[in-house]
C-alpha cells in the first residue's frame, strides 16, 4: 500500500522528513511505500531545495492547495507554533492523516482543539529519539520489571547553541510564535514520550524554569526582545510513588542535542543518552554496578543497514515515520510507535502546570 505525503512546513524538518521518505528502500520486507508528492511553504526559496525531489510535482505557496489534492493522502506539517492549530485543523478538515510535529498546538488549548477536530482521521506526534536502539533497550527493561520499585526518572534535553549571545532571535525565541512554555514547547513532548508510554504519570510538578538571554540580535542590525523560558527544570511526583526529573535546556554548557533517559529502582536501572549512540547503561540485582552494552543498529523496523552500524538522527526519523505509516495501515503488530495525541496533549498538562508552578512558587497537583 502506497502512503501518499504532502509536507507542510518546508523548514529544518520538513528536510529532514523528505530525506527520511528518500531512503524508504532500506526498509526491509516493509509493505507499505511512500512518495512525497505534495509540498507546501510560504517562502519560495525553501519551496526550490524539493525541486530535487522527482515524486514532488507541486510546489506552492499556499498549502490549501497542498490540501486540495486528491492523491495526498496523508501531510507531514513543520510549522511555527503559532499556526499549529489552525494548519492541524485545516489538515483534518481536508480529509487527510497527519504526522503532527510537537508541541501539537501552542497550548493546552490549542491541542484540545485539535483533538476535537480528529475524527476518523489518523493521527500522530513527532518525537523520533526513543527510536534510538538504546532508547528501546531502556523501554525493554523498564518494561521486564527488572528495576524492582520505581525510584525515579530523569528524562532530559539539552542544547547549548544559545549560550551564543550573537546568535539572532528566531520564532522559537518568541513567546508569540513559541508559545507561553517555551524550551518546554520546543523540547518537551520529547523528554515525556518515553515516560509516559512507560505509564508514569505525575500526580504533582513543581517547576524551576529560568529566562536568561532577555534580548537577541534582531538580524537587521538591531535587538528584539527574547521573551521565552530558555531552561526548564520540573519536578514531579508519580502516581504509585517515585520521582521525576524533566529537564528541557537551552542553556547547557556542552551539549548539543543531547537526549537522555535514565529510569531507576531498587532491583536495577537502565539509562541512555544520545551523547554515546550506541551504548546501553543496565544495572542489575541491587548490585553496585552499571554494564554497558554495545547496542547496533537494532531497529523497531528492520533495515538493510549493517548491524553493526551505529544509529543517528536522520535513522531515528526514518523509524519514526516508518512506525506512523505502520500504525496506519495496520501492520506495526505491537511495536513501538509514534507519540499518540493523549501523550501530546498530557505534556501540555505537564507544562502548563509548571507554568503555573513557576507562577505560584508552589507544587501543582495535575
Ligand atoms: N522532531 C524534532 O526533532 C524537531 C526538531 C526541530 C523542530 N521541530 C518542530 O518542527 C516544527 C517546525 O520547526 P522547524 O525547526 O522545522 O522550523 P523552521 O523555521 O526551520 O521551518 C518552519 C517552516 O514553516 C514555514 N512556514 C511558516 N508559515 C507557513 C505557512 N503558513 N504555510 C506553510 N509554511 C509555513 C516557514 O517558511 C519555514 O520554512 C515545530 O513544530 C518544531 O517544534 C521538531
Amino acid at each position: 500500500m502506497k502512503v501518499r505525503f504532502g509536507i507542510i512546513g518546508g523548514g529544518l524538518m520538513g528536510r529532514e522528513l523528505a530525506s527520511a521518505m528518500a531512503r524508504w528502500f532500506m526498509l526491509t520486507n516493509f509493505p507499505s511505500q511512500v512518495e512525497l508528492v505534495a509540498v507546501a511553504d510560504i517562502a519560495p526559496r525553501v519551496l526550490e531545495w524539493f525541486r530535487q525531489v522527482p515524486s514532488v510535482d507541486l510546489l506552492t505557496t499556499e498549502y490549501r492547495e497542498l490540501l486540495a489534492r486528491d492523491d495526498v493522502d496523508a501531510v507531514y506539517v513543520a510549522v511555527p507554533h503559532d499556526l499549529h492549530e489552525q494548519v492541524y485543523v485545516d489538515t483534518l478538515a481536508a480529509g487527510k492523516d497527519l504526522l503532527a510535529e510537537k508541541p501539537f498546538g501552542i497550548d493546552l488549548r490549542a491541542a484540545l482543539r485539535i483533538q476535537s477536530a480528529i475524527g476518523e482521521r489518523f493521527v500522530r506526534c513527532s518525537s523520533e529519539f526513543p527510536f534510538f536502539p538504546a532508547a528501546q533497550g531502556v523501554y525493554e527493561f523498564v518494561s521486564s520489571e527488572e528495576i524492582g520499585d520505581l525510584l525515579e526518572v530523569n528524562s532530559a534535553f539539552l542544547h547549548s547553541s544559545d549560550l551564543d549571545l550573537t546568535k539572532p532571535i528566531n520564532w522559537k525565541r518568541q513567546s508569540v510564535h513559541c508559545g507561553e512554555a517555551g524550551v518546554m514547547n520546543d523540547l518537551g513532548l520529547h523528554v515525556l514520550h518515553v515516560p509516559l508510554r512507560m505509564g508514569y504519570r505525575p500526580t504533582n510538578v513543581f517547576a524551576q524554569l529560568q529566562n536568561v538571554v532577555r534580548e537577541r540580535p534582531d538580524g537587521a542590525g538591531g535587538r528584539a526582545p527574547c521573551d521565552t523560558w530558555d531552561n526548564a527544570t520540573v519536578h514531579a511526583n508519580l502516581e504509585g510513588g517515585g520521582i521525576m526529573r524533566l529537564e528541557t535546556k537551552r542553556l547547557a554548557p556542552g551539549e548539543t542535542n543531547t537526549w537522555s533517559i535514565e529510569v531507576k529502582g531498587t532491583r536495577g536501572g537502565a539509562k541512555f543518552s544520545t551523547k554515546e549512540p550506541k551504548t546501553l547503561w543496565t544495572s542489575r540485582g541491587g548490585s553496585a554496578q552499571w554494564s554497558r552494552e554495545d547496542i547496533g543498529h537494532k531497529s523497531v523496523i528492520p533495515v538493510a543497514t549493517g548491524g553493526i552500524f551505529e544509529f543517528g538522527f536522520p535513522d531515528a526519523l526514518l523509524q519514526m515515520l516508518a512506525a506512523f505509516v505502520a500504525e496506519r495501515n495496520g501492520h506495526l503488530e505491537g511495536r513501538f510507535g509514534c507519540a499518540t495525541v493523549d501523550e501530546a496533549l498530557d505534556a501540555h498538562r505537564v507544562w502548563t502546570a509548571a507554568l503555573e508552578s513557576q507562577r505560584s512558587h508552589k507544587a501543582v497537583p495535575l
